[in-house]
């Protein structure tokens, strides 16, 4: 049979899932196969390139040289590479990606670096700072989150351990949730409720840990429906989640009114602020009136927020918080019967890299209140600067009502194009879909002079070429307009397994 009949089969067009599954299958017949690797090929070729920009500037190691290279020849290359790929994030031309970046501050980072870069949290003996390092993290980020107030009003005992990010915080907390079902003897398969909107780490836990994922969709602000969701609770729902902002499109869920509900069904419920509760928290600073979004609220009962982002630690930290002692219990792994020893891990690795540890204490030892209070009040100011900006560009239009994350679409362009033509004039924002929109997380290096209008004069000269010409270089827009269209969706899922193996050719 031939291959487009099939994905013409209306039931295929109506299930994804059946397209991946057929795939699956027509993969194991030659013909077929060439087929579809040469679809592939042409759509990921452009892309190959661009992810391997220094195959003439940097040598190719697709095996150990036989002689190890001298210290000065890899730092060479590693300068070469750093040159072209700092002047990008550190002239604000990226969404998200580096919160802080200043000069100062990652010479201070540098400096921790050469103390701490040998050391493992896995052995507290050996390096009793990490495990202080790691208790303080961990109750600096409790009480900027309400503690303090949650166990005056509440009796709460706020707690937590530091992970590696945010995937592993709320992977951590979901795997709590259901560990804790387990201790409490319900029965599986258990199920979690979330906005749709919810990040892909609900999705991988639930992949991860055998949880089945209740997506809800949002309402025409792009927050989450509370009634939508309360109805999606059943016996075996472990917890509910919501975005304190959401990645996509920077809105605050009604946190307060889906807690007070996970509350009254007796089952957890997790605040994700892993993008912006560092934010938030200090909101006030630029006369931001924030909704309660943490512990303050009795309901919330679990939350991640990641160091790493703005918290202004380099990579590799986060913190996931809990409501009390007795449930963090069920995120911890122990091994008693282990030849080599006894054994525990609070977190998914075992060796951890302890420098990143360090680093986060050491930046939010040196940021204080103070500290990011100033830099939630500059970041609200760019990202209402940059959002009025936006609305006024002719053809464009925000999506929901957003504070610094602000994602934008458009009825009369299509927004993917301008995606590239912001690409072409050295922009990298963040395509997102469902519906079809871009969008930009304000971090520090915006608010510096100059970089907003800049964004906004680009932004639209960006609009207007999209409007004139769509042609020449286009990478993107056919596969986020594969990804919009039902008949080819199964597909999207083959092809992002591809561009991941792409990753690792050298
Ligand atoms: C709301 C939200 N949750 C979770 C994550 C996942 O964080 P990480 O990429 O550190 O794993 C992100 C990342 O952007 C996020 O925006």
């Amino acid at each position: 049979m031939k291959v487009e009949r099939l994905l013409e089969n209306p039931l295929v067009r109506r299930a994804p899932r059946v397209t991946e599954w057929l795939l699956s299958k027509l993969q194991k017949v030659p013909a077929a196969r060439r087929r579809i690797d040469e679809a592939f090929d042409a759509l990921l070729s452009p892309l190959r390139r661009e992810l391997r920009p220094y195959a003439q500037v940097v040598p190719t190691y697709d095996r150990l040289p036989d002689v190890g290279r001298r210290p000065d020849e890899v730092l060479a290359h590693l300068d070469e590479m750093a040159r072209r790929e700092t002047e990008r994030w550190s002239t604000g031309r990226v969404s998200g990606a580096v919160y802080h970046g200043g000069e100062a501050h990652a010479a201070f980072m540098t400096e921790v670096y050469r103390r701490f870069g040998q050391t493992n949290p896995l052995h507290p003996d050996v390096w009793p700072s990490l495990s202080k390092f790691e208790a303080e993290i961990v109750a600096m980020a409790a009480d900027m989150l309400g503690a303090d107030e949650a166990r005056r009003s509440h009796g709460a005992d706020v707690c937590g351990t530091v992970t590696s990010g945010g995937t592993e915080s709320i992977l951590l907390a979901m795997k709590t949730y259901r560990d804790r079902a387990l201790a409490q003897g319900r029965r599986g398969p258990f199920d979690i409720v979330v906005p749709a909107t919810a990040h892909a780490a609900f999705d991988k836990a639930g992949a991860y840990f055998g949880i089945r994922v209740k997506k809800i969709p949002v309402g025409p602000d792009f927050r989450a429906d509370p009634a939508a969701m309360a109805r999606a609770i059943t016996p075996r729902t472990i917890a509910m989640a919501a975005s304190a902002p959401s990645f996509p499109h920077g809105v605050i869920d009604p946190i307060e009114t889906l807690s007070n509900l996970a509350r009254a069904n007796e089952i957890g419920f997790h605040t994700d602020a892993c993008l912006g509760g560092f934010v938030l928290a200090f909101a006030d600073a630029a006369g931001v009136t924030v909704p309660p979004f943490d512990f303050r609220l009795p309901g919330v009962t679990s939350m991640s927020v990641d160091t790493h982002k703005y918290g202004y630690a380099p990579k590799g930290t986060s913190v996931v918080l809990y409501r009390d002692r007795a449930l963090r219990r069920h995120q911890y792994y122990v091994a008693t019967e282990w030849p080599g020893g006894l054994y525990f891990s609070p977190t998914l690795a075992g060796s951890r890299p302890g420098a990143p540890v360090a680093q986060c204490w050491a930046t939010m030892v040196r940021m204080g209140r103070e500290g990011y209070r100033a830099a939630a009040r500059s970041i609200l100011e760019t990202g209402r600067r940059i959002r009025e900006g936006i609305e006024a560009i002719d053809g464009l239009s925000v999506l929901g009502d957003p504070l610094w994350v602000i994602a934008f679409g458009s009825d009369e362009v299509d927004v993917y194009r301008v995606l590239e033509a912001m690409g072409r004039r050295g922009w990298s924002l963040n395509g997102l879909h469902h519906p079809p929109c871009v969008h930009l997380a304000v971090t520090l290096r915006h608010v510096r002079p100059g970089v907003a209008d800049a964004f906004l004069r680009d932004l639209r000269a960006s609009v207007e070429e999209a409007r004139r010409a769509p042609s020449g270089e286009e990478t993107l827009a056919p596969i986020y307009g594969m990804a919009a269209t039902v008949p080819t969706r199964g597909l999207v899922g083959e092809m992002l397994r591809r561009y991941v193996d792409l990753l690792y050719e050298p």
